[in-house]
C-alpha cells in the first residue's frame, strides 16, 4: 500500500528501511517520507513504529545463552 502519495513510498519501503533508522527523523531523511504536504505522518509513523516492534520482538524472542 502506497503510504506517502507525494513521494511514492510503501509500507513495505517504510519497513524496511525502518529497521535500520534509530529514529523517525532518520527514516524521514532517507526516504523523504512525510516531507510535502503532510497527510501521511500518522500512518508513516505508525508504520514505522509497527516496524520498530517488529525489529525488538525478533531481538527479545531470541532465545539465551
Ligand atoms: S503524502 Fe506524504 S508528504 Fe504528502
Amino acid at each position: 500500500m502506497i503510504v506517502c502519495v507525494c513521494h511514492r513510498i510503501s509500507d513495505r519501503d517504510i519497513t524496511h528501511v525502518a529497521r535500520r533508522c534509530e529514529s523517525f527523523d532518520e527514516l524521514q531523511f532517507t526516504l523523504n517520507v512525510a516531507t510535502r504536504c503532510g497527510t501521511c505522518l500518522d500512518c508513516a509513523r505508525e508504520t514505522f513504529e509497527a516496524a520498530r516492534c517488529g525489529a525488538h520482538a525478533g531481538k527479545v524472542a531470541a532465545p539465551l545463552e
